[in-house]
């Protein structure tokens, strides 16, 4: 890609990151960054992309046919998530836009998050705290904030790419449980050798399924692919785990189900319309909450961060990003 001889191609990050990452794509750029850590406005956004090139995203800003109308020297939206549902892709195609993503390197770290938020719903972690913290512990019985088994029950992976397929082996083969999973595509033979999973279909997965983990991608298809219908095909004793997207689960039919014991209990790291949360999932006792940080360690954050940066780099240098999503 070329640019005029002396001339340094501007880059805006629109969220604070790390000054590793700002020093780096400042050996070839000039860059601007929002360190204000809040989320911009589009009109806010639009103004501060004036006459760059290219911007650091996060899902908290949104690209759409508008923001790339006001900024028509937009060349490259580098998205610090995997997740991409921030991105209008029909748009940044029209405009002749790249656009990239952070695959890879936040797969191992989301799934341990997933298993973390897995254990504490089924285990009752945060209200057994609670009660603690409560100064209501006055003494130990038998079947005191009991849970749900995680060992040799049957874990059900609602979409099956590459945090599905890590999941399914630390269930498999860390908790030896049953790993049973539905996609749009199957696994061939031997991943599904490799991850000890069974391809099933939808209704399966949820009548069979003692913890349910939805790892999918947001899209107008996914929208509420779980919702009243669905969780009444859930066993009552059941677990629902969502690490994926907000959106993907239709939150007030959740926190009805979760009141009414229609399932056990749910632990959900993302929400429809976050930070914003249905006032009624914050007053059911059965649910555990966390603020989207299942990829949130310092070295995998800095790790998507600088694979933004490197995107970024890589493109407006030799013409080719390392992790296009349209190419
Ligand atoms: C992702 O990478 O998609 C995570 O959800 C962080 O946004």
């Amino acid at each position: 890609m070329a640019f005029e001889t002396g001339s340094r191609p501007g880059i805006f990050i629109a969220r604070k990151v790390f000054p590793e990452v700002v020093a780096r794509l400042g050996e070839h750029f000039d860059v601007e960054m929002n360190d204000t850590d809040h989320v911009l406005s589009p009109e806010q956004l639009a103004q501060r992309l004036q006459g760059r090139v290219g911007v650091l995203t996060t899902g908290s800003e949104r690209v759409d046919a508008a923001l790339l109308a006001a900024c028509p020297e937009l060349k490259i939206v580098a998205n610090i998530a995997v997740g991409y549902n921030n991105f209008d892709m029909a748009a940044i195609n029209a405009a002749g836009v790249l656009a990239t993503n952070t695959p890879d390197v936040l797969t191992e770290t989301t799934a341990d998050f997933g298993f973390a938020l897995l254990m504490a719903t089924a285990r009752r972690l945060t209200e057994s705290e609670h009660f603690l913290r409560a100064g209501q512990w006055n003494r130990w019985s038998l079947d005191m904030f009991a849970g749900a088994e995680v060992h040799g029950s049957t874990l059900g992976i609602l979409g099956m790419g590459r945090i599905g397929q890590a999941i399914a082996r630390r269930g498999a083969h860390g908790f030896g449980m049953n790993v049973i999973y539905h996609n749009r595509s199957r696994l061939d033979g031997a991943l599904e050798a490799e991850c000890k999973a069974r391809y099933v279909d939808k209704a399966e997965l949820l009548r069979c399924a003692d913890h349910l983990m939805l790892v999918l991608p947001y899209s107008p298809e996914s929208h509420h692919s779980i919702g009243a219908a669905e969780i009444a095909q859930m066993k009552p004793s059941a677990t629902l785990i969502n690490i994926a997207r907000g959106g993907i689960v239709d939150d007030a039919a959740l926190a009805h189900a979760l009141r009414e014991k229609r399932i056990a209990a749910a632990g959900l790291d993302v929400f429809e319309g976050e930070p914003k949360v249905h006032p009624d999932l914050l007053t059911v006792p059965n649910v555990v909450l966390t603020p989207h940080i299942a990829s949130a360690t310092l070295g995998t954050r800095m790790a998507m961060a600088m694979l933004a940066a490197d995107n970024v780099i890589a493109y407006l240098t030799q013409g080719k990003a390392l992790t296009p999503l349209n190419p």
